[in-house]
């Protein structure tokens, strides 16, 4: 779908974006293994040798089958997945030569990265990397509030042999690596900045860090000239030069704006709300809450990147199967609302109960259906403009009148589709309305 007019224009290609809307976010990590959230370390204040000592020293994912995590994306209707990396706790997924804080070097022994690229390329997906900014591990990243030695006693002493610059330098350093070893990658997704804060008389509230802690200009300046079409997220703390931007646990309720013009967006989405695998989390988000999710995000021109955080086994547990698979079933019929789909245009006044798609290409119009009407709806807006409607479950006709029964339900151009008494068996049903061309 190319870029509609009024969105901002994005540097990077954005078009199989747009169409493609549904993505898999990894998270994956030797934070597996504690199975009580990634930012462990942190909210824990575990030290790096503790960190090490027991997890790294015993991270053996006997069971990893990345062709099996693929099947599971590419059932649930997901079209590109993004893995981590590293995140906030330094470990590298792949054979870095920059570290040795690295899957290669836990009992495992093997990188874990470039089996997962090329079993989801085989599934037709494509490939974006998180990558965090933040690093724990890091002997020269210097310690901020964020970090799990905060509050150390010594933190000032500690600090005094630490050299953010050389730091950048190993940022830069990996990001290179990742772009350069695993052939073209999509999506760059940096994770994040957190700048510091300062009162009315300039004292510092929070030490964070943010562009010049991670050199973001020169690193996005490389980023895209190694791979020239990437996508880059909007967490480097620049102004202007990312590429869409990326809301993370919440759901806008319109289209978001920047400086007046809507922008490429992307809703990111836990399962339970911690990223990494938790195993005693039980906020599970149920299937009606996920579809639904799929659906408002599409309505309102995004894309929905839903997390994964597999086990430290090596697999997607039962309860993230079993949410996929609900996904991969209600795509199978409705698919067609989602890809190459985004807001209806805005002469259309919303439904009641539920949410329109739009697929600009095919101006066909999706009417979704969150709580099942007695026999009729009425759609405002549409009389004279519909050439045909059908269920997208099983493509049955959907007739529709252009004259209300009553009068009183007459708005502007009102029409009245004519469903049955039954809800179709389907989480979301849809009606696929043809407008005339
Ligand atoms: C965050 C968190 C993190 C997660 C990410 C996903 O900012 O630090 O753990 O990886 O968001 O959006």
């Amino acid at each position: 779908m190319t870029l509609p007019a009024d969105v901002r224009p994005t540097i990077g290609d954005s078009t199989w974006f747009l169409h493609d809307r549904f993505g898999m976010f990894i998270h994956w990590g030797i934070y597996a293994m504690p199975a009580r959230h990634e930012w462990v370390r942190r909210r824990e204040r575990i030290d790096a040798e503790a960190y090490k000592a027991k997890y790294f020293d015993h991270f053996d994912p006997d069971l990893y089958d990345p062709q099996k995590w693929a099947d599971a994306a590419a059932n649930a209707g997901m079209k590109y997945f993004v893995i981590t990396t590293k995140h906030h706790d330094g470990f590298c997924l792949w054979d870095s030569g920059l570290t040795d804080f690295k899957v290669t070097n836990t009992p495992y022994g093997k990188d874990v990265l470039r089996p997962m690229v090329e079993a989801f390329r085989s599934r037709g997906l494509k490939v974006g990397f998180y990558h965090s900014l933040i690093d724990w591990h890091h002997p020269d990243f210097v310690i901020d509030d964020n970090h799990p030695l905060a509050e150390h006693p010594d933190r000032e002493k500690l600090n005094a042999g630490r050299d953010q610059k050389r730091y950048i330098e190993y940022l830069h350093g990996q990001v290179r690596e990742l772009l350069t070893q695993f052939g073209p990658i999509h999506i760059a997704w940096f994770d994040f900045s957190y700048p510091t804060k300062r009162d009315e008389q300039g004292n510092i509230i929070r030490h964070g860090k943010g562009r010049e802690d991670w050199d973001s200009e020169n690193l996005i300046k490389m980023v895209r000239e190694l791979q020239p079409g990437i996508l880059v997220d909007n967490r480097l703390d620049l102004e202007e030069e990312w590429d869409y931007y990326t809301p993370e646990q919440w759901q806008p309720r319109i289209w978001p704006v920047k400086d007046g013009r809507r922008v490429v967006w992307e809703a990111c989405q836990t399962f339970s709300g911690s990223w990494g695998y938790h195993r005693d989390e039980s906020t599970w988000k149920s299937e009606d809450m996920l579809v639904q999710m799929l659906i408002n995000t599409v309505s309102t021109g995004g894309n929905l990147l839903l997390n994964v955080g597999p086990t430290g086994r090596g697999e997607f547990d039962e309860r993230a199967l079993n949410a996929l698979d609900a996904m991969g079933r209600w795509m199978h019929h409705h698919s067609r609302s989602i890809y190459g789909c985004t807001q209806a245009p805005d002469d259309i006044p919303a439904p009641l109960d539920g949410r329109y798609t739009y697929n600009p290409q095919t101006q066909r119009l999706y009417l979704h259906l969150y709580a099942w009407p007695f026999k009729q709806i009425w759609l405002d807006g549409l009389a004279g403009r519909i050439a045909y409607a059908q269920l997208l479950n099983d493509g049955s006709e959907v007739p529709w009148h252009e004259t209300p029964a009553d009068a009183q339900e007459q708005r502007g151009g009102t029409v009245r589709l004519m469903l049955p008494i039954v809800k179709p068996k389907v989480t979301v049903p849809v009606v696929e309305i043809i407008l005339k061309r």
